[in-house]
């Protein structure tokens, strides 16, 4: 069985005394339900601030990116090990953000899977098709690409470690939902994949979350999909209501 996770990516927004009180009432939540694994992404500097509000909860800490390189000369960037310093367990890595504005390539996020997983971190592996690429017809062959080449060269136990996040990029932010069966099926595609390329037992146990305007309204009817473990929510992540509709609909 695979416990089911949903994951809250604030993407660039909070203030310290907003973190707290958003982390509080998750807290709550989670007090109350069961068999969900919660994970909070806040921005770098707030990792404190969650960490503190999460005190001994079983809400887990992550962040949204990091660099590859262990430690050295790369002003304003974040190492595993800092991460795994600061209380994080969980890694977002390409992020349709990341990759759209800050230059983000599939060679990078395998180096970052190979640094996050060096530390002990989980990676949240993000991958997805745009607009132009979903109407063309591309999206098999733009997953395999992201999925391959992300997860090219690792062991069968070491891609066991990680979860995927099915992104699709039309979906972020915009409100338009994947619907259920859309999602289902490029998520089962990513599985296939898996067991092909690496091992059927570890497609059997790897967490595919979806992420992609996810919300309380839509959260039932996706997480009811066979081969989605999960939610990788944005927008609703920041509001306590949304978000702790979403836990208790996986629960
Ligand atoms: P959204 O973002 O829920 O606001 O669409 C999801 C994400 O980008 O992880």
């Amino acid at each position: 069985m695979r416990t089911p996770l949903i994951a809250g990516n604030w993407k660039m927004n909070l203030l310290r005394a907003e973190a707290s009180a958003l982390t509080e009432a998750i807290v709550t939540t989670t007090s109350q339900t069961n068999g969900v694994e919660v994970l909070l992404c806040p921005p770098f500097v707030l990792l404190d601030t969650v960490r503190a509000a999460i005190g001994d909860s079983d809400v887990e800490l992550g962040a949204q990116h990091l660099y590859s390189e262990p430690s050295g000369a790369y002003t304003g960037e974040i190492s595993a090990t800092m991460l795994v310093d600061a209380g994080c367990k969980f890694v977002v890595i390409g992020h349709s953000e990341r990759r759209q504005f800050f230059g983000e390539t599939d060679a990078s996020v395998r180096h970052k899977i190979k640094a996050a997983l060096d530390a002990g971190l989980t990676p949240v592996v993000c991958v997805g098709e745009t607009l132009e690429e979903r109407e063309d017809g591309s999206t098999p062959k733009v997953i395999e690409r992201q999925v391959s080449v992300a997860l090219e060269r690792f062991k069968p136990e070491e891609v066991a470690k990680m979860v995927i996040a099915y992104e699709p990029v039309w979906a972020i932010g915009t409100g338009k939902t994947a619907t259920p069966e859309t999602a289902q099926e490029v998520h089962a595609f990513i599985r296939n994949l898996i067991s092909k390329s690496v091992d059927k037992q570890v497609a059997k146990g790897i967490r595919i979350i979806y992420g992609g305007s996810m919300k309380a309204a839509n959260a039932d009817e996706l997480l009811a999909q066979t081969d989605i473990d999960g939610g990788l929510i944005g927008g609703a992540s920041l509001k306590a209501e949304e978000f702790s509709a979403i836990i208790k609909a996986a629960s």
